[in-house]
């Protein structure tokens, strides 16, 4: 069985996959720690030194990849996988479950203002540009995101309530 998760940034998808994972007895990949295996750098040194347009490519190339190989995996994905190339018809054809982890704005605005500046994508905004950049770019991801097999909401709950309430979906 191939679950997948996705999700904006800070959703809890490596949390709550791990978790997943281990209930379910399933290995767990994390795609940001496989790309920066497969590639010998962290994610911000690959947006720093190498730029976006080569991690997207990468993170198609790799996605693909990890999907082939794994015959039963539990996937946490990157806030913007589903959201480049062809990547969520991807997910929808190579996995049984493609699971939308959805956490309301402000908690999701709470929970990435103190990590701001370990994240690529957020690190150049002002602190106080931050809760109307993720508004709108939740809102343009969301088209992507909602296509998922099952939405899971994971706004203020605790993920051992997640793992609960996905494991009676799947
Ligand atoms: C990104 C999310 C990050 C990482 C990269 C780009 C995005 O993953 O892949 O910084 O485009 O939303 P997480 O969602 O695991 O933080």
């Amino acid at each position: 069985m191939k679950i997948v998760l996705i999700g904006y940034m800070g959703s809890g998808k490596s949390t709550i996959g791990r978790l997943l994972a281990e209930c379910i007895g399933l290995p767990f990949c994390d795609l940001d720690a496989y790309i920066s295996k497969a590639l010998g750098a962290d994610i911000p040194e690959i947006f720093k030194e190498k730029g976006e347009v080569f991690f997207r490519r990468n993170e198609t190339k790799l996605l693909k990849q990890v999907l082939t190989e794994q015959n039963g995996l539990v996937l946490a994905t990157g806030g913007g996988t589903p959201c480049y190339g062809n990547n969520m018809e991807v997910l929808l054809e190579n996995a049984d479950r493609v699971i939308y982890l959805r956490v309301a704005l402000q908690e999701l605005v709470e929970r990435l203002a103190p990590e701001k500046e370990q994240r690529p994508l957020l690190q150049p905004l002002r602190s106080e540009d931050l809760p109307e950049f993720i508004a709108k770019h939740l809102f343009e991801r969301n088209t992507y995101y909602t296509r998922a097999h099952i939405v899971v909401d994971g706004t203020a709950k605790r993920p051992d309530t997640i793992v609960r309430e996905i494991r009676v979906l799947l």
